[in-house]
């Protein structure tokens, strides 16, 4: 009896070792698994132990693993966890962060110069989108002298817009690269026009200043005109980059983050906007998604939509860490598309939970038991998981990315939580505090935008890489 009963009592007295459990009827038990994930997340943060430089998980390669816009997306998922659940405990590590990746140039934003060799448009748009988010959500202002998130993010955008001023080539658009001598200056790509599009977007609703509204019609405008967004009758696709020479050589390749980001800015614009002004938007987003959902949603088996980064996932290219970070952008992307152009919320409610139910499943490894893996997407048969959740050496890909994307997928459970915050606008802030709220946001309970686009690093590196054999213009 003894010999039987030891191994069983200890394993009692260890570590729980558990695949993650959720019951998707409950809002609770969703809950207490953004809970344990966002643990999980939380627990490749180093920044605030001593010797580590806050804001960022680590240094970016080949010193270390993730590059330095990984960090605003990080911020970004954790502002819309507390949004969303409610659950201030990262609230503190998330402002330090900010506050530390802001820099010493108060004048110039998220313009620290450890990061600004190399820098591109769309690295330097996500922290500014990580801002405008905390400024949506009420989260309270750094303490001292610091500049509010609104001012932060409206440096930010001022930056973007100088660079694009100074453009040449192409009647306008950003470059890839902030740094003229950088290679990839002669880039422009997409992500880093939508997110310049959707912190404009953004601002226009915050502020009420329509001159950010313009700027979003403008670089939706030159976005159609050099085809990065292509009209296909009542479709709208979303490519990659055009070279600064040709303007026009489009390079076709998908990916789910560009798609994303442009589409809540779309979002914004439809929320903010009324009569033909609002009716275009509403196409716009609806004609995207015709397409773009066939793209990232593609699997029918057990009638499920699943998410897939169908580039990467089953292209010519195997997945990277930077690709890796891609789904979570476009799923808190798309939980704010449906907040506010509520006519895309049955659509998008119905991914997220065929995609929640799809992750869970695979948040069982590691020591902990429930590691989540990447690939979601499943043969009909899910034994067969472990097989094609591999990267090129064959390793189950675990980590921070997929970590975020399983916290993401589960917030966007959450949208319809009365208690998940707003979005608010100078207006309702300043409403708030003088009714004693202190930067609360439950405000109109309209408006929130997230600051989810994340990163330009990836999609632009990937872009780099390839033009070193050449541009490969793609007709989708
Ligand atoms: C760092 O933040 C985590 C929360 O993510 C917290 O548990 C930990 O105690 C903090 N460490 C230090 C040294 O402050
Ligand atoms: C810049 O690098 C120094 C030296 O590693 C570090 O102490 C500091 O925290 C870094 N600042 C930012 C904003 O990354
Ligand atoms: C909101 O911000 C805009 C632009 O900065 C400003 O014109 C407007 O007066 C502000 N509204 C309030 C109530 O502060
Ligand atoms: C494009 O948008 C228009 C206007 O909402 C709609 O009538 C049309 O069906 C959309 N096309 C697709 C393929 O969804
Ligand atoms: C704008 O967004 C709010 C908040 O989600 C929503 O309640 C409202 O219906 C949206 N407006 C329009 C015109 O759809």
């Amino acid at each position: 009896m003894y010999i039987t009963m030891l191994p069983l009592l200890l394993a009692c007295a260890g570590p729980v070792s558990a695949a993650l459990q959720v019951d998707f009827s409950s809002t609770d038990s969703i809950k207490s698994a953004a809970k344990d994930v966002a643990f999980d997340v939380m627990s490749f943060y180093k920044g605030n132990q001593s010797g580590e430089i806050p804001g960022i998980v680590g240094l970016p390669p080949p010193s270390g693993q993730y590059y330095w816009w990984t960090g605003a997306a990080l911020w970004s998922t954790m502002l819309d966890y507390w949004r969303y659940t409610g659950d201030e405990t990262y609230n503190a590590v998330a402002l330090e962060g900010l506050v530390h990746q802001n820099g010493p140039d108060l004048q110039h934003p998220f313009m620290s110069p450890n990061w600004t060799a190399g820098m591109s448009n769309d690295d330097h748009g996500f922290w500014g989108l990580s801002a405008m988010l905390a400024a949506e959500l009420g989260f309270p202002n750094a303490p001292g002298d610091e500049p509010s998130w609104i001012e932060l993010a409206q440096g930010v955008f001022r930056a973007l817009e100088e660079r694009y001023l100074a453009q040449t080539t192409c009647d306008g658009g950003l470059p890839l690269q902030v740094a003229p001598t950088d290679n990839g200056y002669n880039i422009k790509n997409t992500l880093s026009n939508a997110v310049f599009l959707n912190l404009g977007a953004r601002l226009a609703r915050y502020t009420g200043d329509q001159t950010y509204a313009e700027w979003a019609e403008k670089t939706w405008d030159w976005l159609s005109t050099v085809g990065l967004v292509e009209h296909y009758g009542n479709f709208i696709g979303v490519h990659d980059r055009v070279s600064a020479e040709i303007c026009t050589d489009v390079n076709g390749d998908s990916w789910t983050v560009n798609a994303g980001v442009l589409l809540e800015g779309a979002a914004h614009m439809y929320n903010h906007t009324t009569g033909d002004v609002q009716s275009t938007w509403r196409t716009r987003i609806r004609n995207i998604t015709a397409l773009e959902f066939a793209n990232s949603f593609p699997f029918t088996h057990d009638d499920q939509w699943i998410l897939v980064e169908y580039k990467c996932e089953f292209g010519s290219e195997p997945c990277n860490p930077e690709t890796h970070f891609y789904k979570g952008i476009y799923l808190r992307a798309l939980a704010n598309t449906a907040k506010l152009a509520p006519f895309t919320r049955d659509d998008i409610t119905r991914r997220f939970r065929d995609s929640a139910e799809a992750a869970v499943k695979v948040c069982d490894g590691g020591t902990s038991g429930r590691a989540c893996g990447y690939k979601w997407n499943m043969d009909a048969n899910w034994e067969k998981k472990r097989a094609v959740d591999d990267d090129e050496e064959g390793e189950r890909m675990e980590g921070l990315p997929a970590e975020m994307n399983a916290l993401s997928v589960l917030l966007g459970l959450l949208v319809d939580e009365p208690a998940s915050k707003g979005f608010a606008t100078n207006e309702t802030v300043i409403k708030d505090e003088s009714q004693g709220a202190g930067g609360g946001s439950d405000n109109d309970g309209e408006s929130q935008g997230n600051g989810n686009g994340e990163s330009v690093g990836t999609t632009t590196r990937v872009a780099v890489g390839w033009m070193v054999g050449g541009l490969v213009a793609a007709v989708f």
